[in-house]
Order: structure tokens, then C-alpha cells, then sequence
């Protein structure tokens, strides 16, 4: 089975390179444009200043939120660093007046000028990174910040773990001929793959650690992502002078620490201490 044995490979490689590498690959896939519910959940609460708002959007993959934010914003800077994404989001928003989309490591934030009310690290990139660059961003993240700013980010939940073996039929797909058969025998080889991943996890270690780095669901399980508790993700942020003002789950609603939900992901929102 490919997916094992690129797994495999994965395995023996220095992650950060396999991610860059993959995220590369899968360009041609991110057509989404739309906003995820935490993303407008936050929107709404900076739509009466965002006309003001100078905007830092890390990891734009092919410009996604670039679509929605850059009209809406006084500057808005995109990076990304894969040079494959970067090209896909120039093809699609280069042209438009007042988007500055840069290539570059969310690690290190030295090249882009000045600094910014608002930072969006979407869609759970922020994981792709090894735990010390995960550090990093944030001392980056914390120095472009102005007073006040927010930075929105989100991020893999360790409560999610031990991952559901059940792969979700397509409502979309549903009623494809062929799709029924086709769902059925790549549920079957799913749960494999899910059952020997969760057979590798530590979850007691990574409970009491707070996180763990792990095989993701995304791209077809073929980058490696870190799984945080939401407890101490918001004191790793505090140790980073980064204070959490709100969480929302998957379904933009605004919950409170511990969130017993098994959520794959939430989003958080902080300031700078
Ligand atoms: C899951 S995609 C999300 C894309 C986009 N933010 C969205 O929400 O649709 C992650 C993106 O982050 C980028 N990325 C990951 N780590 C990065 C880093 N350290 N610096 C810059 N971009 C990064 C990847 O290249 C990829 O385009």
C-alpha cells in the first residue's frame, strides 16, 4: 500500500523537510475558499476596525483566506514557504491591488517589514513545524505583533487521539456510481492504516509531556503533525508572552478550558503580555 510505505520512508527522514516536501505535492489540491467557522467567528469581531487592520497571514497555502482578508484589510502580507503553493495563490490573487505575497518561513519573520494588528496562522500549519520551530513562530508571532494585536491560530488536539478507525463516506460522492464499492474497500484498507498508527501512540507519555508529534490525517496521513492539549497550549503561549483570549471548536463556537469535545482541531486567539 503506498500510503504505508511512504509512511515508512517518513519515518527515517528529518520531518521538517518530508512536510515542506509534501505541502510542494499537494499544491493542485487546495482549491478550497471559503472560511472555516472559527475564522469567521473571529472575522465578525474584527469587522468593525478591519478596514484599519494591517495583516500578517502565515502559511497561505494557495491563498485561501488571502481571498476573504486582503479586500477587507488596509496591508495584507501572505507567505508561504513552498514555492509550489506560493505560485498557485499568485496565479489566483497576485493581480489584485494591495497583496504582498512573499516566500518565506513563518520561523523566521526578519524579512518582512514592519508590524501588524492581526496574525493568522490557519488551518492547523503551524503543527507541520518540529516543536522548536514551533517555539520560534511564536517568539516571531510575539515580536510582530503591535500592542493589542491578535494572533489566530489553530492547532491539533491531543483529545482527538486514539484516531476514529471509521473513514466518513462523502454525502458529496454519495451518489457517483461506483462510489459506494469504492468508499467500502478504502474504509477497509483506512482502518488498517488507523489501527497501526494508533498502536504507536503513547497517549499516557503524551498527555503528561502535553503534546506529541504523530502521523496526520492530512494528506492522506503523509506529513507528521504535532497534537497539543488545549491546557498546555495556552501556557506554552504564556511562556511566549502570548495571553489566550478565546478558543473556538471546529464549529466556530467559543468554548472553555478543558474541552472535553474530541474536536480534531481548535483555534485559538491571543494577545501579546
Ligand atoms: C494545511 S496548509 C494551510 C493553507 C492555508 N493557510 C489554508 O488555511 O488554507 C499549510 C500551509 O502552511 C505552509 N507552511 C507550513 N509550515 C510553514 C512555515 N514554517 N512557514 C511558512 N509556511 C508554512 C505550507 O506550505 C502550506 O501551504
Amino acid at each position: 500500500m503506498p500510503g504505508l510505505d511512504v509512511g515508512a520512508r517518513l519515518d527515517q527522514t528529518p520531518f521538517v523537510e518530508s512536510n515542506q516536501q509534501v505541502f510542494d505535492d499537494v499544491a493542485a489540491s487546495f482549491t478550497e475558499m471559503s472560511l472555516m467557522p472559527a475564522e469567521r467567528s473571529v472575522l465578525r469581531r474584527l469587522a468593525p476596525h478591519i478596514a484599519d487592520l494591517d495583516m500578517l497571514d502565515l502559511g497561505i497555502g494557495t491563498g485561501r483566506t488571502t481571498w476573504t482578508y486582503a479586500p477587507l484589510v488596509h496591508r495584507y502580507v501572505g507567505i508561504d514557504y513552498s514555492p509550489k503553493m506560493l505560485a498557485a495563490a499568485r496565479r489566483r490573487l497576485g493581480h489584485e491591488p494591495g497583496i504582498e505575497l512573499q516566500l518565506g518561513d513563518a520561523r523566521d519573520l526578519s524579512a518582512i517589514e514592519g508590524d501588524f494588528d492581526f496574525i493568522l496562522f490557519s488551518f492547523n500549519a503551524i503543527d507541520a513545524v518540529p516543536p522548536d520551530g514551533r517555539l520560534q513562530i511564536l517568539d516571531e508571532v510575539r515580536s510582530k505583533l503591535r500592542p493589542g494585536g491578535l494572533f489566530q491560530f489553530s492547532a491539533h488536539s491531543l483529545g482527538t487521539l486514539p484516531f476514529d478507525t471509521h473513514r466518513p463516506y462523502s454525502a458529496r460522492l454519495a451518489d457517483v456510481p461506483g462510489y459506494r464499492l469504492y468508499a467500502t474497500v478504502a474504509g477497509v484498507r483506512y482502518a488498517r492504516r488507523i489501527r497501526r498508527i494508533n498502536r504507536g501512540l503513547d497517549l499516557s507519555a503524551a498527555r503528561r509531556r502535553g503534546w506529541d508529534v504523530i502521523p496526520s490525517m492530512a494528506h492522506n496521513f503523509r506529513i507528521r503533525d504535532y497534537y497539543v492539549d488545549p491546557e498546555f497550549q495556552v501556557r506554552q503561549l504564556r511562556e511566549h508572552r502570548l495571553e489566550v483570549t478565546a478558543v473556538f471548536d471546529t464549529e466556530g463556537r467559543e468554548v472553555t478550558l478543558p474541552h472535553p469535545s474530541r474536536d480534531p482541531w481548535l483555534d485559538y486567539l491571543c494577545t501579546p503580555i
